[in-house]
């Protein structure tokens, strides 16, 4: 995806380059008729604009926020909510999509910020943790990870919320071993695992009543 986006990038740059360049030599050297050429020159720099705003520039919505964000589209989705739009409620970890410490929902599903990027998500519908209750009204997930003090260090809980989160909304019941099938790839340093999992079956028997 990535080489195709950049062959791709490489075409665009080409293709509108010459006609740019042949407009302005004309204006200057051959023409004689600048209004005529200045015309053919002002539609091809909003040509280029056109295009480098598809290219640079997604429309998302995050937390129920839209956003526009104008940055080159391989930049990962991690980056752009801790950098660009200051919602470091997402970690990073290791950035190679092994530890879930930046995980978020697209469009509903669990993935990897660090490993998406951001070209790839216009249109999407993004929820970080900072779009998962609040601090006035946690989720009854988050209320029962509080009573359990689930949280040591809390470095990689925000990621384990998110997971735990979209695996109550697929599968109202979890047994221990769909829990720990779920929430394997969220590694805790801490080694928090059975006190999660304890906060997961709470949560699921208070939401089940
Ligand atoms: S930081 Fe993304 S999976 Fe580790
Ligand atoms: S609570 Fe410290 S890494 Fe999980």
């Amino acid at each position: 995806m990535r080489v195709a986006r950049s062959y791709f990038c490489a075409l665009i740059t080409i293709s509108t380059a010459a006609p740019v360049l042949f407009c302005i030599s004309s204006e200057t050297y051959l023409c004689g008729k600048p209004s005529v050429t200045r015309t053919a020159t002002d539609s091809a720099v909003a040509s280029i604009g056109w295009i480098w705003c598809k290219i640079y520039m997604t429309s998302l919505t995050i937390n129920d926020t839209p956003y526009v964000v104008e940055i080159e589209p391989e930049t990962p989705l991690l980056w752009v909510l801790r950098d660009t739009l200051q919602l470091t409620g997402t970690k990073y970890g290791c950035g190679a999509g092994l530890c879930g410490a930046c995980t978020v929902h697209i469009d509903g599903m669990v993935e990897r910020s660090c490993q998406v990027p951001i070209g790839d998500l216009d249109g999407t519908v993004v929820t970080t943790i900072e779009g998962i209750g609040s601090p006035e009204a946690l989720t009854v997930l988050q209320q029962e990870w509080v009573a359990g003090q689930v949280a040591q260090c809390g470095y990689c809980q925000s990621g384990q919320i998110m997971q735990a989160t979209a695996l109550l909304r697929e599968n109202a019941q979890p047994t221990d071993d769909d829990i720990d099938a779920a929430m394997s790839g969220n590694l805790c340093r801490c080694g928090t695992y059975p006190r999660l999992r304890a906060a997961i079956h709470a949560a699921a028997k208070r939401m089940g009543e």
